[in-house]
């Protein structure tokens, strides 16, 4: 299995303050930043754009994860790949041509990942499963942080490790020291944690206590 990746959920920090959130969370071992984009139409809330994603680039020394959470991803992807993406997710439930989307975004020297909600079927991804880069299981609906955790999506990541291979499998939502076990074990190596480490007293010691579970 590839090697475990932290990645903190820009969503559950201080947004006055993203420069210094994000340089706090790198010397506190983060291994990629997460970043939620909502448009208010694929998901009820809406977060941030291309500039902001310029500005958070020009901060942070390690990649930048971009989840579009967003209607007609076809149209903003290269936009944010300008902006400074190093990995854009986006959703299959979203998409009518996922195939040629994650063409275009690795020909524009991006990684590309597909995104599954919790109501969708890892069946969706069995001829794409060979080109992405990595694969995201949300284990919350998404809109929002802070929602708790849907176990039987434990299942899920398993059964999508075993069509990956060593490829990403990332996991996104209601991730804390407990459910991260959890989705570990199933095969799970990249870990999306909003809440559980903006929330906590030491971003060091929360990465840590996800780290050791490897
Ligand atoms: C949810 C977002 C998540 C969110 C996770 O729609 O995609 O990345 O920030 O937040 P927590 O870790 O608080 O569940
Ligand atoms: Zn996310």
């Amino acid at each position: 299995m590839p090697k475990l990746q932290i990645a903190p959920s820009l969503l559950a920090s201080d947004f006055g303050r993203l420069g210094e959130e994000i340089k706090d969370v790198i010397d506190a071992g983060a291994d990629l930043i997460h970043v939620d984009v909502m448009d208010g139409h694929f998901t009820p809330n809406i977060t941030i754009g291309p500039p902001v994603v310029a500005s958070l680039r020009r901060y942070s020394t390690v990649p930048l994860d971009v989840h579009l959470m967003i209607a007609d991803p076809d149209r903003y992807a290269e936009d944010f790949i300008n902006a400074g993406a190093d990995i854009i997710t986006f959703h299959a439930e979203a998409c009518d041509h996922p195939h040629r989307l994650i063409t275009r975004i690795q020909s524009l020297g991006c990684k590309a990942g597909i995104v599954l909600n919790p109501g969708t079927s890892e069946d969706v991804i069995e001829y794409l499963a060979e080109m992405v880069d990595m694969v995201l299981i949300m284990t919350v609906n998404p809109g929002f942080g802070g929602q708790k955790f849907i176990p039987d999506m434990v299942r899920k990541v398993k059964n999508v490790r075993d069509m990956v291979g060593d490829r990403d499998v990332e996991v996104d939502g209601g991730i804390d020291d407990t459910t991260a076990s959890l989705v570990i074990e199933a095969g799970a190596n990249v870990l999306v944690a909003g809440t559980y480490i903006f929330g906590s007293d030491s971003y060091l010691t929360a990465i840590e206590k996800l780290r050791v579970l490897e």
